[in-house]
């Protein structure tokens, strides 16, 4: 049995931390409204309102006649149902909207939630892709265009941003994030947030957002989707957490749990989250959502024994809105009754989810966003078009380009479109796509035929089937390892071509949520095509589309172009185009590193240096004996078409105050031919600490755009603040001593200076 934190737990819950993270959620005359509607409530009906159900698109179809939908509906219409996830668009949402608002007694308007996690209908890039921009401004652009698509379908609440960092290409989900530095996460999530939220809940573009999952999902551990996390507070602290206080002091509305457990307890499950740092240090004033059945599992985790126990335990520990598991409207109102769960917790989750219906604006118009006209007008709109070719070529990563093979001449005789992606329409789209039409992305050979004159003749072969049978979210996907049948064709068209530009990578159902993989290098007979195709021509570009970081091995050394494309959206195939044709210089940079190989997983480029650093003649060293420690591309790689030099860095001072401010300064060159963009990064290493630190960690980045031999100083400022960490006392503060400063174009080669901290 447990010891239910029941007293401790509501003093913090209740206690409203004004300060960055009110979010201005907390308006006086709304609370008052709360307060009378709280008074007015049943015990059932404020249970009603943490209660979520997922619909299954059919409002607007066929009545439904039994089941799971039939009893949803009528709870509706009784107030026990506060929010319903998957219903879109503007008819089905005012259809379902209505049936709460005129079947219930106290007409409270339930709030739609729909993971629009990279668009609605128009996709940008997944959002690791998209963190490859390094463009905060980008990010913000796209979420803003996907809460504008998906407001005008009805709905008020996406769950995104995930912001959780992670070490491990393993793991499916890290295509739904920023990557695995803590710093970039934090600047995405901010971003993201705003671009959703807007200035104003209650515009009629904007969304609630949701920053996901609470916490340390990134870090299950060997890459395995829902497994077992256990992190020391000072990585949960240092690493996993940043983001989402960044999502927090932007003002995100809402809040998901997850499905692991950390240090044995279920987060869903934990007061330690969700009331002592999120509601308590942090003083959120959403509502924590839990994930989808997440109160549930915590059975099967062997945390509770039962659904009711496993309710019990979430009220408590601050989940406020139960998704799915049917725990809460199952069983709450008797655990109040019971005197089992204080009916002041009940209050105060209720109390947080009406808090963002009334900033959206529900309880002045109730049908305010499900307006079909608006629909129609908004969403793929060409201006939300033109955004996604756009956000989609600064995601592009050129990872290899040997010899100056690209960009290509678009005069060329004749190109070969060659492999499994080459014409897919659908890939590009990747997984979580929310209304995406299914094969609607332009495909990188409409993107090529459509950039080249008509005298360039652009041939097409598969090569290989990546895939076989059905590809959506529900399908594992069934890899072709036998069908060679095209392979011959392919080499023909190789053979004939002046350059042949092959695409490879994953389908988009292949990483996501329970995409985990032991091997992330080429599926099934990609590798084969790619040596035949080279056998037959040398000069090839090849164009990676995946939703994570892939191993290359030794591929790689033989391929002279490697671009990273990601799963690129709508747009993918003419984004690609452009940076092939050089018509945009590629600048983006890796949120993650592509390891040599998967055994090096998990892996960041800012580790600790361990008692034995190495390399050391005749002592053995923390490495391995067969991969070298470092990743293939580190994280914040990616060239240009031109060439950047970087000065030796310089600091203002040798010692900053601690309440003063450093800059550290470094001049950027364009060596090259060709005006590009350089996204310049800084990194602080903290010599001693009274917990050890990582050898480097990202602190700034500036994107500079500079033409053809123009020189420009690029200057990053430092502040005390920026030190801070997670100290041995539990503080957040920086240290004093000795620290190293770097200045570089990606996390492996920089130029270094030196300061202190008084
Ligand atoms: C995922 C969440 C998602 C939810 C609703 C869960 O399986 O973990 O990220 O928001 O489903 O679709």
């Amino acid at each position: 049995m447990h010891v239910v934190r029941i007293a401790g737990a509501l003093a913090l819950s209740l206690a409203f931390i004004p300060g960055a993270g009110a979010q201005g959620l907390v308006v006086p005359a709304t609370e008052k409204k709360i307060d009378a509607l709280l008074a007015q409530m049943t015990l059932e009906e404020k249970v009603g309102q943490l209660n979520q159900y997922s619909s299954a698109f059919d409002v607007t179809g066929p009545a439904p006649s039994a089941g799971a939908q039939k009893v949803m509906y009528d709870q509706v219409r009784q107030g026990l149902v506060g929010s319903v996830l998957n219903v879109t668009g503007a008819e089905a949402t005012r259809k379902m909207q209505q049936l709460a608002v005129e079947g219930s007694r106290l007409k409270i308007p339930m709030i739609f939630g729909l993971d629009v996690i990279h668009g609605y209908r128009t996709m940008f890039p997944t959002p690791l892709g998209e963190a490859a921009s390094w463009d905060p401004a980008a990010m913000e652009q796209s979420a803003r265009i996907a809460a504008t698509e998906a407001a005008a379908a009805g709905l008020h609440w996406t769950f995104a941003p995930m912001v959780d960092v992670s070490w491990d290409a393993r793991w499916g989900r890290i295509m739904e994030g920023a990557g695995e530095d803590p710093y970039l996460g934090a600047r995405a999530a901010t971003a993201r947030v705003r671009g959703f939220q807007g200035g104003d809940l209650a515009a009629l573009d904007t969304l609630a957002a949701c920053a996901k999952h609470f916490a340390a999902y990134g870090f299950s551990e060997a890459g395995r989707d829902y497994n077992t996390v256990d992190l020391s507070e000072h990585r949960l602290r240092n690493v996993v957490l940043p983001p989402f206080r960044a999502a927090v002091d932007a003002g995100v509305a809402t809040v998901m749990n997850s499905f692991n457990e950390i240090g044995g307890v279920p987060a869903t499950g934990s007061t330690h989250l969700q009331r002592d740092i999120l509601k308590g240090e942090w003083g959120f004033a959403g509502f924590v959502v839990s994930d989808w059945g997440s109160i549930g599992e915590m059975v099967a985790h062997g945390y509770a024994e039962n659904l009711e126990h496993a309710s019990r335990i979430a009220i408590t520990a601050g989940s406020d809105m139960d998704m799915e598991a049917r725990g809460y409207v199952g069983h709450l109102a008797a655990l109040v009754k019971a005197g089992k769960v204080d009916v002041k917790l009940v209050d105060d989750a209720v109390r947080r989810i009406l808090r963002v219906k009334f900033a959206l604006g529900l309880f002045d118009d109730p049908y305010r966003y499900s307006d079909a006209a608006r629909e129609k007008q908004a969403i793929g709109s060409p201006a939300h078009v033109a955004a996604a070719r756009d956000v989609a070529r600064k995601s592009i990563v050129l990872l290899k380009n040997e010899g100056g093979l690209l960009p290509l001449d678009k005069a060329a005789k004749t190109i070969a479109v060659i492999g499994p992606l080459a014409a897919d329409k659908d890939a590009a789209l990747g997984n979580w796509r929310a209304q995406a039409v299914t094969g609607s992305a332009v495909s990188l050979l409409e993107g090529i035929q459509a950039a080249v004159p008509s005298t360039t003749r652009v041939v097409h072969a598969e090569g290989v089937k990546l895939v076989t049978g059905p590809r959506n979210f529900m399908a594992r996907s069934v890899i072709n390892t036998t069908d060679r049948s095209g392979i011959p064709a392919a080499v023909e068209a190789a053979r004939a071509a002046d350059v042949v530009v092959l695409a490879v990578g994953e389908d988009a159902f292949q990483s996501g949520e329970g995409r985990s993989q032991v091997d992330i290098g080429f599926k099934g007979l990609q590798e084969e095509l790619i040596q035949a195709v080279l056998e037959a021509n040398k000069r090839v570009v090849t164009v990676l589309m995946t939703g994570r970081p892939l191993v290359l091995g030794g591929t790689a050394e033989s391929l002279p172009a490697i671009v990273e494309a990601w799963h690129g959206g709508s747009q993918a195939g003419h984004a690609i185009a452009d940076v092939l044709f050089g018509e945009y210089n590629p600048s983006g940079k890796l949120p993650v590193a592509f390891p040599r190989h998967v055994g090096q997983m998990p892996m960041t480029y800012a580790h600790k240096n361990t008692g034995r650093p190495g390399p050391e003649p005749g002592v053995t060293w923390s490495s391995y004996t067969d991969v070298a420690n470092d990743p293939l591309y580190p994280f914040g790689y990616g060239l240009s078409y031109t060439t950047f030099t970087y000065s030796e860095p310089r600091v203002s001072a040798p010692e900053i105050a601690r309440d003063g401010t450093l800059q550290v300064t470094a001049t950027i060159t364009n060596a090259g031919k060709r005006a590009g963009v350089e996204v310049a990064q800084l990194y602080v290493r903290d010599l001693v600490g009274s917990v050890t630190r990582p050898v480097k960690e990202l602190k700034g980045f500036q994107k500079v755009e500079l033409q053809p031999g123009q020189s420009r100083e690029v200057t990053f400022t430092l502040k005390a603040a920026d030190l801070a960490f997670y100290t041995a006392s539990g503080k957040w503060e920086a240290e004093p001593g000795a620290f190293k400063v770097f200045v570089g174009g990606n996390s492996r080669d920089v130029k270094e200076a030196a300061f202190s901290l008084k």
